[in-house]
């Protein structure tokens, strides 16, 4: 099913998870006994309504916290038992995506993407390195603009430009088309596809947007902390949803 570079996504495996934050005498249950395996290059859809979990799980899975129970494993790595040391470097091969995609406002947008880069010696030109990855998102020529000068999808292609610096097996994007009108969120889709397909990067992309979900291998739906259920998705009902919603644009 997943054609591509074999190996350079790793496969996940998230086992029995729990995570509670204490707010004052209130504990809430973010995550309750989250289970799922996922194969190496798919693109999973993680949804589910406000609260239920979803971002929680992907910063687990950043090892950005950690769980209160169970363990993850992503490749070769036990996510929750790492040390401090590896923890660092581990993270260096997650690429992440947020909604508010977080770009430095001083810096330019082939900065910002060589900005993970620069506190580590490469034995490659860290800019030319960024200019590549900015041709690949549809940037060329604007490596100079702020982002400032960017529009929202431009932004956010220079996020997911920067996320992919390090070459990352994983891709944990967290509602990256929440703030883009439908075009530009479908363009973006198009380029996490094309990851899934040339490199065959795992992609987690927590969504809202039904029809970047209905584009994805598989949608898992959390509700209140727990798996919903988990839909592997077919390609060719892919392609006629996307062609409904296609027929309606003017
Ligand atoms: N740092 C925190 N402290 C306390 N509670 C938290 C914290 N982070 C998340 N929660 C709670 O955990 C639950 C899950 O939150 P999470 O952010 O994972 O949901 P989500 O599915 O990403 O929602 P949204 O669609 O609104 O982004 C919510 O009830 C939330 O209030
Ligand atoms: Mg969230």
């Amino acid at each position: 099913m997943m054609e591509g570079q074999a190996g350079a996504g790793a496969a996940v495996e998230i086992s029995g998870i729990a995570k509670r934050y204490s707010t004052g005498a209130q504990a809430v249950a973010a995550l309750d006994g989250v289970s799922l395996a996922i194969e190496a290059g798919s693109l999973v859809a993680v949804a589910g309504p406000s609260g239920s979990g979803k971002s929680t799980l992907l910063h687990l899975l950043g090892a950005m916290d950690v769980p209160d129970e169970g363990t993850i494993r992503v490749g070769a790595a036990e996510v929750t038992t790492l040390s401090r040391r590896e923890r660092v470097d581990y993270r260096r091969r997650i690429g992440f995506v947020f909604q508010s995609f977080h770009l430095l406002p001083a810096l330019t947008a082939l900065d910002n993407v060589a900005a993970p880069l620069l506190p580590y010696r490469a034995d490659f030109d860290k800019h030319e390195r960024a200019r590549e990855l900015l041709a690949a998102v549809g940037l060329a020529g604007r490596e100079d603009a702020l982002p400032s000068e960017l529009s929202g999808g431009q932004q956010q292609r220079v996020a997911i430009a920067r996320a992919l610096v390090n070459d990352p097996f994983l891709l944990l994007a967290d509602e990256p088309t929440g703030n883009l009108d439908s075009r530009t969120g479908e363009e973006l889709l198009q380029l996490l596809l094309g990851l899934r397909a040339q490199r065959g990067t795992t992609v987690l992309v927590a969504t809202h947007d039904p029809v970047i979900a209905s584009r994805c291998d598989r949608i898992v739906r959390l509700q209140d902390g727990r798996i919903l259920d988990v839909t592997d998705v077919q390609p060719e009902e892919a392609t006629a949803l996307l062609e409904r919603v296609t027929r309606l644009e003017p």
